[in-house]
């Protein structure tokens, strides 16, 4: 009998997403003539018993598209006491002999405990904009969002040129800051604000009045949403939660942008303007890289489903698409000094 595995994709979206769907359909029907059922809304999906077949006619056409054709979400079986129970059921129901789960650290937080507490058979595919999985050096979506924040950047250095003021561009990277340091050095930003780094204020202050005696009288500062300011009285009113936090016990980040611009303005006297690009950055169509990307781990992940290989996930190393632990994808991996201090080479 053929082998049916189901796929899902889980956590925040991604450029890339549909590359990697299409590739694992097509690698498993076509090469591994399995059958292919594709689960809606990531874990929410095998929660509620809500999937349906694949076939090489579904992924028709998805190659160039943004999001996910099966949809997402930031569910968390282990928020309900019988959550795990629930999904092994539906598992069962559907006669999956493996899934194929699709995400960030979230998503492989969940596979790796579904597979070492309850059986499940599933191999990780890392996916985040953040790029910040451990194990992977790239992960698909990444390289689509610097682009844009990279044009975004372009564009707002003519309009600071033109009115003598300092910029601040606000960029996704809730806890690390792949995105602010790829983005920023490509962008040519002044200055880097990352959350693996300390922030100091005055030292941000100084940089940009040294700029200004050397007749540079605009400044570009790219920050990382999730960079904070420890101890800082504007930076407390972000905290106050009148968000719902999500089942993985995370708040919305953001808005760290404007505490630095209030501060700036008050310190340096220079007006200073705020750009939050948000989920602009997460948006539309995938560059080649993360096309290219999504492909071959797409096909891996479905060769090593057809090998029986579960517990693992594919990852890209020294451009090798390489078979780890999936437990490996659950850790973080933070911007490496070397890379900063690249940055940081550039900056004032
Ligand atoms: O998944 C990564 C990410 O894009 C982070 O960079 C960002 O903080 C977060 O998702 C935003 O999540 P949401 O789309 O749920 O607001």
């Amino acid at each position: 009998m053929a082998k049916r595995i189901g796929i899902l994709t889980g956590g925040g979206d991604c450029p890339g997403l549909n590359a990697a769907i299409r590739a694992i359909v097509r690698r498993a029907i076509g090469a591994h003539e399995m059958e292919c059922f594709g689960i809606l809304r990531g874990w929410r999906g095998l929660l509620d018993g809500l999937a349906s077949p694949l076939t090489l006619e579904s992924v028709s056409g998805i190659l160039t598209r943004g999001g996910t054709i099966l949809r997402t979400s930031r569910t968390n079986p282990f928020a309900s006491p019988d959550g795990a129970m629930a999904i092994m059921r539906n598992v069962r129901r559907f006669g999956l002999d493996g899934v194929i789960a699709v995400g960030g650290d979230d998503t492989f937080v969940v596979a790796e405990r579904l597979h070492r507490e309850n059986g499940l058979k599933v191999i990780g595919v890392p996916t985040t904009i953040d790029n910040d999985m451990e194990g992977t050096e790239y992960s698909f979506g990444f390289d689509s969002t610097v682009n844009i924040a990279m044009e975004a950047i372009d564009r707002i250095h003519t309009t600071a040129e033109s009115h003598d003021r300092v910029m601040i561009v606000e960029v996704m990277g809730r806890q690390s800051g792949w995105i602010a340091v790829y983005a920023g050095l490509a962008g040519g930003a002044d200055i880097i604000l990352i959350p693996e780094k300390p922030v100091n204020l005055q030292e941000i202050c100084d940089t940009i009045v040294r700029r200004h005696d050397r007749g540079k009288d605009f400044s570009i500062i790219v920050v990382a949403e999730g960079v904070r300011l420890a101890g800082h009285a504007a930076e407390a009113a972000l905290a106050v939660p009148n968000h719902k936090l999500d089942e993985f016990g995370r708040a919305p980040t953001g808005g760290i942008g404007q505490v630095l611009a209030k501060e700036i303005e008050k310190r340096t006297g220079y007006e200073t303007r705020v750009t939050v690009l948000g989920h602009i950055q997460r948006g539309g169509s995938p560059t080649a890289f993360d096309r290219v990307l999504g492909a071959r781990l797409g096909m891996a992940a479905a060769d090593l489903a057809q090998a029986e290989e579960f517990g693992k996930m594919v990852a890209l190393q020294a451009n090798k698409v390489v078979m780890l632990p999936i437990e490996v994808g659950t850790r973080r991996k933070p911007v490496p000094d070397d890379l900063y201090d690249v940055a940081k080479a550039f900056f004032g």
